[in-house]
């Protein structure tokens, strides 16, 4: 059948379209821009209703995407409700921190809620995968294993059985470049990070996949926490909090009875720092001692805090708050071995050198951050309500903070916030 070709009027300016022309676009006002085209009315229609037909943005619902809860709750909620068909999850950790019996729990769970996983071990053999299955109370059925080093047998497996999940334990011990793979099957890597943190392996790897999951030791508490560092199909910086046990990762259902727990009851010398190491919100708790001096100067020592910072901070708590700090001996420290660089962390050590030489302990699970200034005046730090959000995700009740960053406490109603502009107000509100 021979194709009409039909003659339309289109405007270059706005696109409207008429079927003459005219002089005057009648939709954008435009003055001589509407022109001749032609076939393109037809082009459109000869498409037909295979089209791909795009929908207002404001139409799409974002909770329409499939997912596959994995049972693992605090799993499922910093995944954003659950694995997302097709979607690749990349975990890493540093090596020990449970990666393994991680993924395994979750390819346990998934099975005892009826579908079946894949889990591929590349690094350990298929006994030592079913030891620690048994420890963890994971071999029932529905769990499946392949000790394989090969993408390409890998990927051949897991396309022969049909699977709800795929895992693969590590991506730097398998012998090709990341899966490109676009099967509906949700893959879960196991990646492992250096010392400094980052990944090891390619790092386009972080670019490749959907979603980067962190899973760390909190320095300050004994728990494993896991977090997105970067979704594209739910939020980032979401908290999962686990105990390692005998038995595996058990879930920790409240984090405040667990810090209250391991805090109570709080000590003299005692404040817990709000900080930001990198992206990433960490809690650490400082600890201060003051005791008279015996011999002559007093000693000032900082272990995970800058020593001349700490000294300065001395300085300006004696001239503008009034504390007598000249003939102390003061040692100041970040538990667990934490260290921290940003002025962020001054407001906190300020706080547990007046707690400890007043022998009175801070409020319970109460947070600070902020920068002190030679003036005694406290000043705004950056992220603020990412260190605010972390404490409330792990039961902190109130924060002690710098005045000009009072506003970005709004989103946690719950959250008792004293805002200070000096060290003088900073005593005062302890
Ligand atoms: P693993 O999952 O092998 O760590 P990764 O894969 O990140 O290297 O687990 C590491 C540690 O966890 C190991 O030292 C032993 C401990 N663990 C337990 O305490 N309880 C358990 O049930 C299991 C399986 C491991
Ligand atoms: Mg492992």
């Amino acid at each position: 059948m021979a194709r009409k070709l039909e003659t339309i009027f289109a405007c270059s300016a706005c696109g409207a379209q008429s079927p003459r022309w005219i002089g005057r676009c009648p939709e954008c006002g435009g003055w001589n821009t509407v022109a001749e085209e032609k076939g393109r009315r037809e082009e459109r229609q000869a498409a037909g209703p295979d089209a791909p037909a795009p929908r207002a943005l404001a139409d799409v619902d974002a909770d329409e995407l499939p997912r596959v809860p994995t049972g693992l709750a605090d799993f499922d909620r910093v995944l954003g409700g659950g694995l997302v068909p097709g979607s690749v999850v990349l975990l890493g950790g540093e090596p020990g921190i449970g990666k393994s019996t991680l993924l395994l729990q979750v390819a346990a769970r998934l099975a005892a809620r009826g579908r079946t996983a894949l889990y591929v071990s590349a690094e350990e053999s298929a006994r030592q995968v079913k030891l620690r299955a048994d420890r963890l109370g994971a071999s029932a059925g529905g769990v499946f294993l392949l000790a394989e080093t090969s993408l390409e047998r890998i990927l051949e497996a897991a396309s022969r059985g049909s699977f709800d999940a795929l895992v693969v334990d590590s991506i730097q011990t398998i012998a090709s470049e990341a899966p490109a793979e676009t099967t509906d099957v949700p893959v879960l890597l196991i990646g492992h990070v250096t010392k400094d943190g980052s990944l090891a392996g390619p790092k386009t790897l972080e670019h490749l996949v959907d979603t980067v999951l962190s899973f760390e030791g909190e320095r300050f508490h004994a728990h494993r926490a896991v977090r997105a560092v970067k979704n594209r199909f739910g939020p980032v910086h979401e908290l999962g909090l686990f105990e390692m046990t005998s038995a595996g990762l058990v879930e920790v259902a409240n984090p405040s009875s667990l810090y209250i727990a391991s805090r109570a009851p709080a000590r003299p010398g005692s404040a817990v720092l709000a900080a930001v190491s990198g992206t990433r919100p960490l809690l650490i708790e400082v600890q201060a001692l003051t005791v008279e001096a015996r011999f002559g100067n007093a000693r000032r020592t900082a272990i995970g805090f800058d020593a001349t910072r700490l000294a300065l901070l001395l300085a300006v708590l004696e001239r503008h708050a009034g504390l007598a700090l000249s003939a102390q001996d003061v040692f100041v420290n970040l538990a667990g071995g934490a260290t921290s660089e940003e002025p962020a962390a001054d407001l906190a050590v300020a706080a547990a050198v007046a707690s400890s030489l007043r022998a009175l302990p801070l409020a319970e699970r109460t947070v600070l951050f902020g920068e002190i200034g030679l003036l005694g005046e406290v000043r705004a730090v950056t992220d603020a309500e990412r260190r605010l959000k972390e404490a409330v995700a792990l039961g902190f009740t109130s924060a002690i903070l710098p005045f000009g960053n009072a506003a970005e406490a709004a989103p946690f109603p719950d959250l008792a916030t004293r805002p200070v502009r000096s060290v003088e107000e900073l005593l005062k509100s302890l």
